[in-house]
């Protein structure tokens, strides 16, 4: 069955009815910000808003998440709730205010400084703060709290994105039990080894287990989630269902490859007002018509592999510099997270190191890498894919990637090779890309000169294959077999 917004429509009468239907995530789907004294809103980059706004517009609930932005309390009701998308109002965002000490213990400390390099493995080691897990907590229970104001006595089905709120589950079941709720991981479950050094490990697995429906982005990733709860509690792990029944309550495990709305992207890439940035875009860059166009879009981050991939950018022209002044790569670097030390120091290597190769390989017309750090549009984002002949998406380890989807979306005249790390979850359903490992510079150059080298015929080839999978594996469908899943419940 090929899975359609109106598809998911009738599922969702299906399986939650007459319920409310709620999705509470840190990240919220639309920032409002003052720029030049007006207020302008803002799409944030990152896979769970990317993947859950187009749901969202279909299944009109409400969306619980942090209000960041500057202008997030301006716009807001007395409830704080504001109708989005705001040019095309479809569902209510509903926001929660953080103040700096909940801001930097629960979001820059224990989610980001604990969590996310645990979960990653990316060898940047997590750093668990008693006064963090604190605020962890508490921004929890605010979550929860304002979740329970807005059902009431009301029946509701919630639906908690990521490892910013693990306990929410458990909070909110402690307060009303009739509440149906399921939990969704953005990001990878380390092996049983690596989470057991969390010095919080056991709440955290208690939390996730009060849910009815835990859902990964790939089997690897429940697996690795079972073997950690037989590790560290006394509970029931039944690998033939694969669920865990913890304290008498049954928690079905799955895995749910997230996507993005192939149709909407593919559709938008074609429009006229795409083509016409894609235009002042290579003017702007002066793209040479003949030069070879690799792009890569990542959030600054050291899980996103780019030092590697610049380090391998750099053994390329070294290898091959019968390349120079033909190939182009233009790495869009969103900033991400600047308050850890970690993040600061990533992008001050990064700008040093494309500093450094670039000075080493360019000449009076070219240089080989544009590293750009302005704020794109949408619009922008996507003329970037069309006009790329390639793009490189080289985590050192990624739950899924979304990135990678968009491209593919996007590319509908098949003119374009994607470069995929083999650590990133899309790598399971991709199976028409050069494989990278982002670690292996060596044959990381190699697989460059390959990709920019595979016949006219055979790139389309591959880009027809891959833009069938990410069709028909599409938003709706992750959506639909998720909420399906819930009849089991
Ligand atoms: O894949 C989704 C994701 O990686 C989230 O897990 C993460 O929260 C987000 O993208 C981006 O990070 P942030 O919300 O901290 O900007």
């Amino acid at each position: 069955m090929y899975w359609t917004k109106e598809q998911l429509s009738k599922t969702i009468k299906k399986t939650i009815g007459n319920r409310l239907l709620i999705i509470a995530s840190n990240r919220e789907p639309y920032i409002h910000i003052y720029k030049e004294g007006k207020v302008e809103f803002m799409r944030p980059v990152g896979g769970a808003v990317t993947a859950l706004d187009p749901i969202m517009r279909v299944c009109k609930g409400t969306w619980v998440a942090y209000g960041g932005g500057s202008a997030d309390r301006d716009v807001v009701n007395k409830n704080n709730e504001v109708m989005v998308p705001p040019d095309n109002p479809q569902y209510t965002l509903k926001r929660i205010w953080l103040n700096k000490d909940e801001e930097n213990g629960y979001y820059y400390g224990y989610s980001n400084k604990a969590i996310w390099p645990l979960c990653h493995m990316a060898y940047t080691r997590p750093v668990f703060d008693e006064v963090e897990w604190a605020y962890y907590k508490i921004v929890n229970q605010k979550f929860a709290d304002t979740i329970l104001d807005i059902v009431g006595n009301k029946k509701a089905f919630v639906w908690i994105q990521d490892y910013h709120l693990f306990l929410l589950g458990k909070m909110l079941k402690e307060k009303n039990k009739k509440l149906l709720t399921a939990h969704f991981m953005h990001i990878p479950w380390p092996n049983p080894e690596a989470f057991r050094i969390c010095p919080q490990k056991v709440e955290i697995l208690q939390g996730l287990l009060t849910n009815d429906l835990l859902g990964f982005h790939i089997r690897y990733h429940c697996s690795n989630f079972m073997e950690s709860v037989k590790l560290e509690l006394e509970a029931r792990v039944d690998t033939e269902k694969t669920s865990v029944t913890y304290g008498g309550h049954e928690t079905l495990i799955r895995a749910f490859p997230i996507s993005v709305d192939f149709e909407e992207i593919s559709r938008e890439a074609d429009s006229e007002d795409v083509k016409k940035a894609a235009n002042k875009l290579k003017e702007e860059f002066s793209i040479d018509q003949n030069e070879f166009v690799i792009v890569g879009l990542d959030r600054i981050d050291y899980t996103k592999g780019l030092i590697e991939k610049i380090q391998a950018i750099d053994r390329f022209f070294e290898k091959y510099p019968e390349y120079k002044g033909k190939v182009l790569f233009i790495q869009k670097g969103g900033l991400s997270r600047m308050h850890i030390g970690a993040y600061k120091d990533l992008n001050e290597t990064l700008n040093n190191l494309v500093e450094e190769v670039n000075w080493k390989h360019s000449n009076e017309k070219w240089f080989p890498i544009l590293f750009l750090r302005r704020h794109m549009t949408r619009k922008e984002i996507l003329a970037l894919y069309r006009l790329a002949d390639a793009c490189i998406v080289s985590p050192v380890h990624d739950g899924m990637n979304l990135v990678c989807k968009e491209f593919i979306a996007a590319k509908n005249d098949l003119n374009g090779v994607l470069l995929l790390s083999a650590y990133t979850g899309a790598s399971r359903e991709l199976a028409d890309t050069v494989f990278v490992n982002p670690y292996d510079r060596e044959n990381f150059a190699i697989a460059i000169k390959q990709a920019i080298e595979l016949s006219k015929e055979e790139k389309m080839k591959r880009m027809e294959n891959l833009r069938n999978v990410v069709k028909e594996n599409n938003i709706y469908k992750w959506a639909g077999k998720f909420l399906e899943e819930l009849k089991k419940v």
